[in-house]
């Protein structure tokens, strides 16, 4: 059932681009410029008359919340404020009912999660729920969803859930955006098209995998590893760190980039590895004068670039292309490099890659 693939993970990864592709077919109709989704279009009003939208999820989850922050924001000129479901749940959160509460859990079933549901209805908020196991707990308690079709995610280090949960909540934004007229008819037809170019630019993005176990085998004696972006793929900073340190016991932090000048800087020496997510349009100038201030003092840049870049070329110690996408779009291709990086190292520290020590799939206790 691993269609050849030595793991769960590595057949997950390849599987983003058809996951993704699963999870648009029939919701967005791209040469018609429609997005229909049966959980969104029923309550259409209840999300645009919304004064703000909560997320709350737990872990990759919540990196994916993290995006949506950014892109609803962004798009849909809507207030995002994102949650660990863990301590929304506990310190009396403020709730109004003109709240929209967007739960994100791939399982379903994630203790907290489902609190922090029960909590947002009692306080009258519209709950609207992205999970990827249908007929889940969460499923069955938010008010509405829509489902991510990434098909069973068996490895525990969550991969194509990522993806896909973005891929839903964009096409959300998009909706969103188009209805309140916060985006252009030009743009939002053009995100439509782009979208659809997602699945072919993420196959692209896994041809580096040789390049990618490379570099792997140049740090997977790393004790460290700082993982930097900004906008956009500060949330795919915080979802590389945590791939690495689930299944390879790396300790691996996730940073926005600015603020390595406000204390993790004092970490770096010849011996730290920093991933950057370096691609053009996000604050790119801003990016590249990060990976300066590394190299001044002997940090190793492993950097996540543009298709074509020459100026981080010159200073990275290695660079992993991507594709040319739309900003907003980003985080679905720089994330595949970090995930194959992740895996290749924990293979060749020969760890149980599926099944990380002290993780459980779905983490049904508090
Ligand atoms: C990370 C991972 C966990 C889950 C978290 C939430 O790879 O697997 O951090 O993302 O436990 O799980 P769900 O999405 O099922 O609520």
């Amino acid at each position: 059932e691993k269609a050849g693939y030595e793991h769960f993970m590595l057949k997950e990864i390849y599987e983003q681009p058809s996951a993704i592709k699963d999870t648009y077919r029939g919701r967005m109709l791209a040469d018609r410029g429609i997005i229909r989704m049966a959980g969104v279009d029923d309550n259409l009003e209840k999300f645009l008359n919304a004064k703000r939208i909560i997320v709350v999820a737990c872990g990759t989850s919540w990196h994916a919340g993290l995006v949506a922050e950014y892109i609803f924001e962004d798009l849909a000129r809507i207030p995002v404020e994102v949650e660990y479901a863990s301590e929304f749940r506990y310190r009396n959160p403020v709730i109004n009912k003109d709240d929209v509460v967007i739960a994100i859990s791939q399982s379903g079933e994630t203790a907290d999660t489902m609190a922090a549901i029960k909590l947002a209805k009692e306080n009258g908020a519209f709950v609207f729920g992205v999970c990827n196991v249908v007929g889940s707990s969460i499923s069955r308690e938010t008010h509405a969803g829509a489902y991510t079709h990434a098909g069973p995610e068996i490895g525990v280090a969550s991969t194509k859930a990522f993806t896909t949960q973005i891929t839903i909540l964009s096409l959300i934004a998009l909706k969103l955006g188009k209805a309140k007229g916060s985006i252009s008819n030009t743009d939002y037809h053009m995100y439509l098209n782009e979208m659809e170019l997602i699945p072919s630019k993420i196959e692209k993005a896994l041809e580096s995998n040789k390049h990618i176990i490379e570099v792997a085998k140049v740090y997977k004696n790393a004790k460290n590893c700082l993982y930097l972006g900004r906008g956009y793929n500060f949330p795919v900073a915080l979802e590389g760190a945590l791939k690495l340190k689930e299944i390879s016991y790396i300790h691996a932090e996730g940073y926005p980039a600015a603020e390595m000048k406000h204390g993790p800087i004092a970490l770096i020496d010849e011996q730290m590895p920093v991933v950057v997510i370096a691609t053009k349009k996000g604050h790119y100038e801003k990016v590249v004068s990060n990976i300066q201030e590394i190299k001044s003092r002997k940090g190793k840049i492993i950097a996540i670039v543009t298709e074509g870049d020459t100026s981080v070329k010159n200073m990275a110690d290695h660079v992993i292309e991507v594709s040319e996408t739309f900003e907003a779009l980003t985080p679905l291709l720089t994330t595949i490099p970090l995930q194959l990086f992740s895996y290749h190292i924990a293979v060749m520290l020969g760890k149980n890659v599926d099944q990380p020590r002290n993780l459980a799939k779905s983490v049904t206790v508090e």
